[in-house]
């Protein structure tokens, strides 16, 4: 099964960016993964659509872009604008979800939405048809680097079956502590889109080896 790998540039040395970004792409990376905080969704902040921009200048791939932000529909605009590929709301944030995902389609970007590990996966039900991806937290947003929620894997293998029953072709991603230990298990589960910061920009290996270990790990779902 095709598995695809979106590192997180939330762990990267943000002072060379462009370089961390070009060796994921050459280490096989199938979309780069951008965490926007806002300060209020979660009590961190981090980038804008500026750096979004920035990273469009040095990668061809699909930009995966997480916003984690109060009211999304204020600032989509500005991010489909930068180059995003992806733009995943929080079933959180929005007050009119199914607005805020039509909104995104009408700017010609896929749309995504996220639920935390405390947000029950029913919460999505009536929106399961309209998104193309549906992102699983494994741990609560906010900080890279976190250990994953162990019981966040079962959420992931219920929403994978949720999808199924609505026939839904939305690719399941999860976020948050992804590392080789847990990506056979969470692939088995269901997962077919892995975020992973700390494991992939770290000082333990290089970017490709570091994605090649995530892949092997991957590679084994269903086999053991
Ligand atoms: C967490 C972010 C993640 C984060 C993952 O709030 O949404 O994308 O960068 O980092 P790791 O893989 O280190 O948990
Ligand atoms: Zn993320």
């Amino acid at each position: 099964m095709e598995v695809k790998i979106a590192p997180s540039i939330l762990s990267a040395d943000f002072s060379r960016l462009g370089e961390e970004v070009r060796a994921a792409e050459e280490a096989g990376a199938d979309y780069i993964h951008i965490d926007v905080m806002d300060g209020r969704f979660v009590p961190n902040l981090t980038m804008g659509p500026d750096i979004v921009a920035a990273v469009r200048h040095h990668t061809s791939l699909p930009l995966d872009v997480h916003l984690m932000i109060e009211s999304p529909e204020r600032l989509i605009g500005r991010f489909a604008e930068a180059g995003a590929s992806i733009l995943t709301v929080h079933q959180e944030a929005c007050r009119h979800l199914d607005y805020v995902l039509a909104m995104i389609h009408d700017l010609g970007v896929r749309a995504g939405v996220s639920i935390n590990p405390a947000t029950p996966i029913a919460v999505l039900e009536e929106v399961l048809e309209e998104v193309d991806l549906v992102l699983v937290m494994s741990v609560n947003p906010g900080f890279g680097g976190q250990k994953l929620i162990p019981r966040t894997v079962e959420k992931v293998r219920r929403m994978a079956s949720a999808m199924v029953a609505c026939a839904s072709s939305a690719e399941l991603e999860v976020d948050g502590g992804v590392a080789p230990e847990n990506a056979t298990r969470l692939v088995s589960a269901g997962a077919r889109v892995l975020v992973a910061g700390s494991s992939v920009f770290n000082d333990r290996g290089s970017v490709g080896d570091n994605i090649a270990a995530l892949r092997r790990a991957a590679s084994l779902a269903g086999t053991v």
